[in-house]
């Protein structure tokens, strides 16, 4: 008889709730019992409210267990889990969670379902079908597929993707570099990590896509240090994909080179703003580049360069695969697609769900995310990392649309939700916005280096009651330099969770103090 396979997840959030002591337990315990099994280390899903996943395949159907502890594996084997057995743990047939298939999976739709470091199981799966369709229809096309999708950058600025391939393309230059961005230090995010720990061959292979469009041999993928657990992965994945012929020179005898280096970040925030992050891959200090010249004309070593978010790219693939028409059918207004929001903080069921652009804030954090895990109201809701404004409980209703959220001084950026219940203090939050300016600063132009040390002391005077009408007005007037002449989005971005809490939560400036 054919041996069961057991998948249990090999990926950050599961594993820092004790997934790899689960697929220890279950290996001792199918050795004791002599049940013949195959362990899978999958990547997750992305309902990590129910890590650690266990899926167990049964006549081609994969049954799901929830939050499968440890001490649990004994049970699950008395109750005959291998054959799908009744368990309290057991929630069904994977592909009937309601988290999971109410969701537009473009992008991460190979996580959870594929074994992550096997190149047989990825091509079953669709993989390098894309980068086989590029080679056949010409580089052209696939910038047109890509323009024509309405792809905007995932990273933040919300860019248009098929723009800055065609500069790219466009300019003349004997080498040019793709340089994927993984640095991911917004918080509540991790969307980009799960992707390289779930489908690190998806990545690979966009990014090799969009070295053929643009006409790069080299790729740079920058890692933030805080991911071990990707590194490893992804390491591995880069050699699967060199010894089976997909990286290298001359891939599958289409002529075109092409292979990945991984560069490993120090821990700095302000290192993902592109310039910085090019500037750290060339082994500088991660200091922001002045602007022009654009990356695309002169990045990485001075040549042409693009740079992309890891879910940027990887949402390519399936681009080709599907044609861009139809990404550009989901979505609202000038926000194509789908995006991977990533639920955080105080909320019931954390995770990523992929979902078009168009749905509301209400809607994920009720929907999927059950409302907040304290059970109290929702005060308000940080959308787009540590820049992003805070939103309150009156805005959930706004749909998910970069202009929209432009519109009210917010930004959708890489698509962290991070809630809030209502024992949240806002003017701490409002101080921490500064303070985060503060240490993360590189330093190199005035209004924010100097201009964050100084909104904090203004906050902490604001908070302890001092002169505090005066004291408001020049926090305004100090938001007011730093958005209008700092040099990156960083100085100029902070003010805008600051102003938030000053429209929106200024009564906790009165309350504050005590509990920083
Ligand atoms: C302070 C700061 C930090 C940033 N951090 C990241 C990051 O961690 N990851 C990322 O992809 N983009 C980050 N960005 C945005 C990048 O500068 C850039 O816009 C992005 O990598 C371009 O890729 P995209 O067009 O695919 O979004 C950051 C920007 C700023 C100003
Ligand atoms: S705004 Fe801040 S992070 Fe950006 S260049 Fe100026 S000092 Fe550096």
């Amino acid at each position: 008889m054919a041996a069961t396979r057991i998948y249990v997840p090999r990926e950050t959030s599961a594993v820092s709730v004790g997934a790899d002591e689960v697929a220890l337990q279950i290996a001792r315990e199918a050795k004791r019992t002599k049940t013949s099994i195959r362990l899978v280390r999958n990547g997750s899903w992305g309902a990590t409210w129910l890590e650690p996943l266990v899926e167990v395949e049964v006549d081609g159907a994969r049954i799901a267990y929830g939050n499968v502890a440890p001490a649990d594996v004994a049970g699950l084997f008395s109750a005959d889990f291998v054959s799908g057995g009744d368990h309290p743990r057991r929630l069904g047939p994977i592909d009937e969670i309601p988290y999971l298939i109410n969701q537009d999976r473009w992008t991460f739709w190979r996580c959870g379902l594929i074994e992550p470091l096997s190149l047989d199981d990825f091509l079953r799966h669709q993989g390098f079908r894309a980068l086989e369709k590029a080679f056949a229809e010409g580089s052209e096309a696939v910038v047109d597929a890509v323009v024509e999708s309405g792809l905007r950058g995932r990273g933040g600025a919300g860019f248009p993707t098929g723009i800055k391939w065609r500069t790219v393309s466009e300019t003349a230059g004997e080498q040019k570099y793709i340089a994927c961005n993984a640095d991911e230090g917004d918080s509540g995010t991790f969307s980009d990590r799960m992707l390289m720990e779930g489908d690190p061959l998806g990545l690979i292979e966009s990014m090799a896509i969009a070295g053929f469009a643009v006409g790069a041999s080299k790729g740079y993928i920058y890692l933030r240090s805080e991911y071990p657990l990707t590194l490893s992965i992804l390491s591995r994945a880069l050699d699967v994909a060199r010894d089976g012929g997909w990286l290298g020179t001359d891939i599958q005898g289409s002529g075109f080179d092409f292979d990945i280096e991984l560069h490993l970040g120090a821990g700095s925030y302000v290192c993902g703003e592109e310039t910085a992050m090019l500037e750290s891959l060339e082994g500088k200090k991660g200091i922001v580049r002045y602007k022009p010249p654009l990356p695309a004309h002169e990045g990485l070593f001075g040549k042409p360069t693009v740079v992309n978010n890891v879910v940027t790219l990887a949402s390519v693939a399936n681009i080709l695969n599907h044609g861009g028409e139809r990404y550009a059918s989901m979505g609202m207004n000038r926000s194509k697609g789908t995006l991977a929001f990533q639920l955080a903080g105080n909320v019931k069921r954390g995770g990523l769900v992929e979902k078009a652009f168009g749905v509301s804030l209400r809607e994920l954090i009720d929907d999927w995310g059950g409302g907040t895990a304290s059970g109290r109201p929702v005060k308000a809701v940080q959308v787009g990392g540590p820049l992003g404004a805070y939103l309150t409980a009156g805005q959930l209703d706004i749909k998910l649309d970069y202009e929209a959220f432009v519109e009210i001084g917010a930004m959708i950026g890489h698509g962290g939700i991070v809630v809030f219940d209502d024992t949240a203090n806002m003017a701490q939050q409002a101080r921490f916005a500064m303070e985060f300016c503060a240490i993360e600063s590189c330093g190199k132009c005035t209004p924010c280096r100097i201009g964050s040390t100084r909104g904090v002391e203004v906050i902490d005077r604001i908070i302890a009651g001092e002169n505090r009408e005066e004291n408001y007005d020049l926090l305004v007037e100090l938001c007011d330099t730093m958005e209008a002449a700092s040099l990156c989005a960083m100085g100029g971005m902070t003010p805008y969770p600051v102003r938030s809490v000053l429209k929106n939560f200024a009564e906790d400036f009165a309350s504050s103090g005590d509990d920083r």
